[in-house]
């Protein structure tokens, strides 16, 4: 369980699994941070550009060649709330996000709320690599929330600015931001804290090992 404190501000980090200069992925991460931080959150892009990763090789010990992975690592467990961002990359989503996750675990994503956007080439849009994310994060113990947003031919839905041409696709984006923001909160506010407590001290608890 996390024990955040209820009076500390949220915080939502987002990660943007493309490393594309001029990544259109990273801008719809940009905008769900933004949604967050509208209703309070505190919020950070974590752009896997500036990570000298490794490949996760099952260890856990890859920080001690790469301490890059336990800066990311780090960030991700200061965190309630997670934007992943991806593009469609072969039907899925990319294997540098893939990595990235993989080098963390329940201690980073445990208990934490999850939203998904992805961008995509194609007219079919990114709902394969969000279904397989959604997966993941499963996995990984999250709660991913319902709300995801999947931007089709996101070379045309993006003008030179890099903003979104229609209002209400970036509304849906940064809702999924707030959504995150809130989340997060209600899960780790007192009442939620309290609730989970009495949770796994119940003596008969089907959930708890
Ligand atoms: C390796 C690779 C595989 C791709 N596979 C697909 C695909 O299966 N379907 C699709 O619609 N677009 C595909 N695309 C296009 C990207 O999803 C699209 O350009 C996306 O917006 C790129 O995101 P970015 O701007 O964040 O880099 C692929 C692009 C690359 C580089």
């Amino acid at each position: 369980m996390n024990k955040a404190d209820t009076k500390e501000v949220i915080k939502v980090v987002g990660i943007a699994g493309s490393l594309r200069p001029g990544s259109l992925t990273r801008e719809a991460v940009r905008l769900a941070l933004a949604g967050a931080a509208e209703i309070g959150a505190r919020t950070e892009l974590i752009d896997l550009r500036e990570y000298d990763l490794v490949f996760c090789d099952g260890t856990r010990s890859e920080g001690e060649r790469a301490p890059d992975v336990l800066k990311l690592r780090q960030k991700v467990r200061e965190a309630q709330g997670i934007i992943l961002g991806t593009p469609e990359y072969h039907g899925s989503f990319s294997g540098a996000l893939k990595n990235a996750l993989d080098l963390m675990s329940f201690d980073e994503f445990g208990g934490k709320v999850v939203g998904l956007v992805g961008t995509s080439g194609g007219a079919m849009g990114a709902v394969n690599a969000l279904n397989s994310l959604r997966l993941v994060g499963r996995s990984l113990h999250a709660w991913v929330i319902p709300l995801q947003v999947s931007i089709a031919e996101a070379w045309k839905q993006f003008d030179e600015q890099k903003r979104l041409r229609d209002d209400k696709l970036a509304a849906r984006v940064r809702e999924v931001g707030r959504q995150v923001a809130r989340f997060a909160y209600l899960h780790h506010s007192r009442q939620a804290q309290d609730f989970l407590r009495l949770w796994e001290e119940a003596p008969q608890n089907p959930g708890a090992e």
